[in-house]
């Protein structure tokens, strides 16, 4: 399937890579250990620093689909900032807060719709969809003139790329999508066609894990055997510990091997031809991560709770091209969901849940990452280079 292989293609030495990997029982290992304070899934001031680099930083808040023409919009809290998200005229999109310039009300109380004028419910001050200009002011003879020029809504920041729509939620320059992401991802994601896709599955789990953790999960190529041990189920359709990870600056992908590559060497048979055999999991920093199966891309975007370090958001987004599409494909791709949702809610949830417990019963603790756990290691080191300068010392990570 050509979403899977135009990808892997781009990294022709990956498939040698992992048979050599698989060959040897090992893995892609990181310089060092490292150390990660159990503080850093506990702390409020973790927390803050954390929410404040990601507020600074373009993040997907949605995709094209859900504001098909001019004037759609969704509303969403994103990073504890309501939002009221508008598709333009000319296909860009509009990131406001939503919320009036009069005394802050919310200008749109819906999930979405579709609407040229968005009016706050409380005095009626209303505003365009086209650009968020102020246009009505109920009694402004008595209230006294209000300036149009700076009274539009406040607009953040957005830019839309591959169909995903990226917003930064602070007053600074923005960076461009495509040099954030960089030539590599950037040219990773094209082929996936996420601009022409649907949103087939979009589910948001609430769940008491720090963000980090629910991220780490992700791209662990360690314990889907320990964890995921039923016949059939996640654990047998990899080769555990046994994964290739690349860095592209802040981002990185992790490759794994399927369980079916394996069988082909053990049967002697040449795997060199076996890219489909090839499973990834691509992350963008800092809490995206698109895991790239045959006939779909699975996103999830991990959100911290801003008012609880030991929380978060979990949002699926299953996208599917929209040209292969078919009733079969969308059972496959309904069946994907429930294995994924199963194993997560009843084994990786609750385990990463006890390691929060853990971490809030043990905040002057610590925890290990060991060097075979380079996609892991990757979050954390870089978190540590944007918010510590790198600077290591109490309350930092370490490396051993
Ligand atoms: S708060 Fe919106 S019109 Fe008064
Ligand atoms: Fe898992």
């Amino acid at each position: 399937m050509t979403q899977a292989t135009s990808a892997v293609a781009l990294d022709g030495d990956v498939v040698d890579r992992l048979i050599q990997l698989i060959r040897d029982n090992g893995t892609d290992l990181a310089e060092s250990a490292l150390t990660v304070p159990t503080a850093h899934f506990v702390s409020r001031e973790r927390a803050e620093a954390e929410i404040t680099l990601m507020r600074s930083l373009p993040l997907i808040v949605g995709h094209v689909s859900d504001i098909p023409d001019p004037g759609s919009f969704f509303t969403r809290t994103i990073l504890g900032i309501p939002l009221l998200v508008v598709r333009q005229k000319d296909g860009s999109v509009g990131v406001f807060r939503n919320m009036c310039r009069h005394r802050g009300g919310h200008v749109e109380p819906a999930e979405k719709g579709r609407k040229p004028i968005f009016m706050c419910q409380y005095h009626g001050w209303s505003y365009a969809a086209e650009g968020g200009a102020l246009k009505g002011v109920p009694y402004e003879e008595t209230g006294g003139k209000v300036d149009r020029r700076c009274n539009s809504l406040i607009a953040f920041p957005a830019e839309v790329r591959h169909g995903l729509i990226f917003a930064t939620l602070s007053d600074i320059e923005p960076r461009p999508v495509a040099a954030y992401l960089g030539p590599e991802i950037d040219s990773q994601i094209l082929p996936w066609q996420l601009e022409e896709s649907v949103v087939f599955i979009d589910e948001t789990i609430e769940l008491d894990i720090n963000w980090k953790l629910v991220v780490d999960g992700t791209i662990d190529s360690l314990h889907a055997q320990f964890l995921h041990p039923k016949p059939g189920g996640v654990g047998s359709r990899t080769v555990n510990h046994c994964a290739v990870f690349k860095e592209f600056g802040r981002h990185g992908k992790m490759f794994m091997a399927r369980a079916k590559l394996k069988k082909l060497l053990d049967a002697g048979e040449d795997g060199s031809a076996s890219s489909k055999y090839i499973g990834t999991v691509m992350q963008i920093f800092p809490n995206n991560v698109f895991v790239e199966a045959p006939e779909h891309v699975e996103l999830w975007s991990v959100w911290p709770n801003v008012d609880d370090p030991t929380k978060c958001s979990v949002r699926f987004r299953f996208l599917v091209r929209a040209d292969i599409l078919s009733p079969e494909l969308e059972a496959r791709v309904r069946k994907s969901w429930e294995i994924l949702r199963e194993a997560g809610m009843e084994e990786d949830f609750p385990m990463e849940a006890s390691i929060q417990r853990n971490a809030v019963s043990w905040p002057e603790g610590s925890y290990h990452y060991g060097r075979n756990e380079k996609p892991a290691q990757h979050l954390h080191r870089q978190l540590h280079k944007e918010i510590d300068g790198a600077r290591t010392g109490p309350g930092t990570i370490s490396f051993s």
